[in-house]
């Protein structure tokens, strides 16, 4: 058993980082590991247009840390109204790497999102033709849908029959929590692709309701039972190509998980690399975490795996974080595994 790894520098291909005071708090997190990072537009108001996003780029440059080696890769936030030449611009610029549908409703600021995707489809043609991912927060929003059926109905009644529609649109399914988010992703070739978080390979629906209800586990797509966690390891170190990470970090102060009503999110951004050589080496497969992390993401998006390197070792003490990362918004919770993890990242 090796208890030392050297990987290319990952990428995060679905991270949440916010504005202002929290922006500046919470990037440093990231940028301390990752290279890049595929930039989630729902900001209030939204990311819509692409002078949005170069402003939003702008902001989260000059959030960087001196010397960090952090590219934010921007993204845009689908709505009813959004116009595809703004969009084919901004493709065109290099200033996005994707779009971002949100069903309206489906999770936090998505009220600004698509309600009716035949609205859109003028603009989902245009990023087929230009090669455009549109990265799908897969979840329908019928309140008459049970919140743990959401993702798989959504696969069968919109998914699906948007790529029967539109075959050539690239499309990222994020964060996917189901076996059936699994299987249907094994069902498409190189234009379909699906994140896998990191919270997701650790927790099921127990962990956030028995003994207690625990709002840091609370996220959307909300975690399934036992059976779909363990669908979601196997995909994740298959070593398939289509299974990458997308942490989906996103974090809100304390006061808005700790809360009557509870906000969606679980801030993993500071020690997403050590849990996740953890639950690789758990199941086998350290050697795939590479891969994961680090290339099929890139691959997908069409950008070189970095030249540069992430080393990870393994100690015989456990690795000790804060509970809480202050930031000038507020203090957040680090997302807590419920278990001793050995690895850390080397400095
Ligand atoms: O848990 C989540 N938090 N899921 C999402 O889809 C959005 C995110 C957020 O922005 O807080
Ligand atoms: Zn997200």
């Amino acid at each position: 058993m090796s208890d030392r790894l050297t990987i290319p520098r990952p990428d995060d291909m679905h991270l949440h980082l916010r504005d202002g005071a929290m922006l500046a708090g919470v990037l440093p997190e990231t940028a301390r590991h990752f290279g890049r990072a595929i930039i989630m537009p729902n900001l209030v108001p939204p990311v819509v247009t692409m002078a949005e996003a170069q402003a939003y780029r702008a902001r989260i440059m000059a959030a960087l840390p001196k010397g960090a080696d952090f590219t934010p890769l921007m993204t845009l936030y689908l709505t009813e109204g959004t116009d595809a030449a703004d969009v084919a611009a901004a493709h065109s610029a290099g200033l996005i790497h994707a779009v971002k549908l949100y069903p309206a409703g489906a999770t936090t600021n998505s009220h600004g999102g698509v309600r009716d995707i035949t609205r859109v489809l003028p603009v989902l043609e245009k990023m087929a033709e230009i090669g455009l991912p549109l990265c799908i927060h897969g979840e329908v929003t019928d309140p008459d849908v049970d919140i743990f059926d959401r993702e798989a109905v959504f696969i069968d009644t919109v998914l699906d029959p948007l790529r029967r529609r539109l075959p050539q649109l690239r499309v990222v399914m994020e964060h996917i929590t189901t076996s059936q988010g699994v299987d249907y992703a094994r069902t498409g070739g190189d234009s379909l692709a699906a994140t896998i978080t990191t919270h997701h390979l650790i927790i099921n629906r127990n962990h956030i309701l028995a003994g207690g209800i625990k709002p840091h586990y609370y996220c959307l797509p909300v975690a399934k039972r036992e059976s779909h966690r363990l669908a979601l390891r196997a995909a994740a170190t298959s070593g398939e190509a289509r299974f990458f990470l997308g942490t989906d970090s996103a974090p809100h102060i304390d006061a808005l998980k700790e809360h009557a009503c509870g906000c969606a999110g679980c801030f993993t951004a500071t020690n997403t690399m050590p849990l996740l050589a953890h639950v690789f080496e758990e199941m086998g497969a350290l050697d795939r975490l590479a891969g994961f992390t680090s290339r099929f993401g890139a691959a997908f998006y069409g950008l070189p795996v970095s030249g540069k390197t992430l080393t990870l070792t393994k100690s015989a003490a456990p690795t000790i974080w804060p509970e809480k990362l202050d930031t000038g918004a507020g203090p957040v919770t680090i997302f807590n595994p419920g278990f001793p993890v050995f690895w850390q990242v080397a400095d």
